[in-house]
């Protein structure tokens, strides 16, 4: 007998409540979630941010250091800069629905106490916690979703998703079973991680131009 559930059985499926939600429920319920081992070493679990009634939603991959202790998605360095690059393209950081493909941080530590390292989460963790998303998904309903880097496109649009061949236009895509407009653009993250400061000042303007396709969907 195994005392452990299979690796494939990882999702937050049972954690969701059915009927009548709203985010407030949603969020109560996820704080609960053991879909996957990563809520055993993260602080908290950090579900999306903003109103229900928000007309695009920006998906985003983990929650990082400072998310995972303030349980608020973006707050961080990667966060700053998206708000930023937001204003700048036109599109009001606070009429957006923020949320992560997956919702507790996942991390490298050499030493207790040592700083941690974000890892990238695993497909298995992104399906596990795949079921939280379409959950915001079906509350919110956005006009449209902004996919922020490599994670949330695989999420949203399946592994075979590149960021590089999709960023910067119009998608019409089914999205768990609802037709959805989206674009997808890099994660804020790779534009802080540049080598220099020229490779920064083209990322960081690449994401801002591929914004302003989304605020032009949205307007
Ligand atoms: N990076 C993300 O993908 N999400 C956050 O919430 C913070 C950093
Ligand atoms: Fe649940 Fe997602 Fe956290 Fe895994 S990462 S425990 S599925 S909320």
């Amino acid at each position: 007998m195994t005392t452990r559930a299979p690796e494939d059985a990882y999702t937050a499926e049972p954690f969701v409540p059915e009927g009548a939600r709203g985010l407030p429920t949603l969020r109560r319920a996820a704080a609960d979630c053991r879909g996957c081992p990563l809520h055993r070493d993260a602080t908290q679990t950090v579900f999306g941010a903003g109103t229900a009634h928000a007309r695009v939603m920006l998906v985003g991959e983990q929650p990082g250091d400072q998310e995972d202790r303030q349980g608020k998605p973006f707050v961080g360095p990667a966060g700053k800069l998206l708000d930023r690059a937001l204003a700048e393209a036109g599109i009001d950081p606070g009429e957006a629905y923020v949320t992560n493909a997956v919702k507790h941080f996942k991390f490298t530590q050499a030493e207790p106490r040592k700083r941690r390292i974000h890892k990238a989460p695993t497909l298995r963790e992104m399906t596990a916690c795949g079921p939280w998303l379409a959950a915001e998904l079906a509350v919110v309903e956005p006009e449209l979703i902004v996919i922020l880097g490599a994670t949330a496109g695989k999420a949203l649009l399946g592994s075979s998703f590149r960021v590089g061949e999709a960023r910067g236009a119009l998608l019409e895509r089914e999205v768990h079973g609802r037709p959805e407009k989206l674009v997808a653009t890099v994660h804020p993250s790779s534009v802080l991680r540049a080598r220099d400061d020229a490779d920064r000042k083209a990322a960081y303007e690449g994401l801002v131009s591929d914004l302003k396709v989304a605020a032009r969907a949205l307007s």
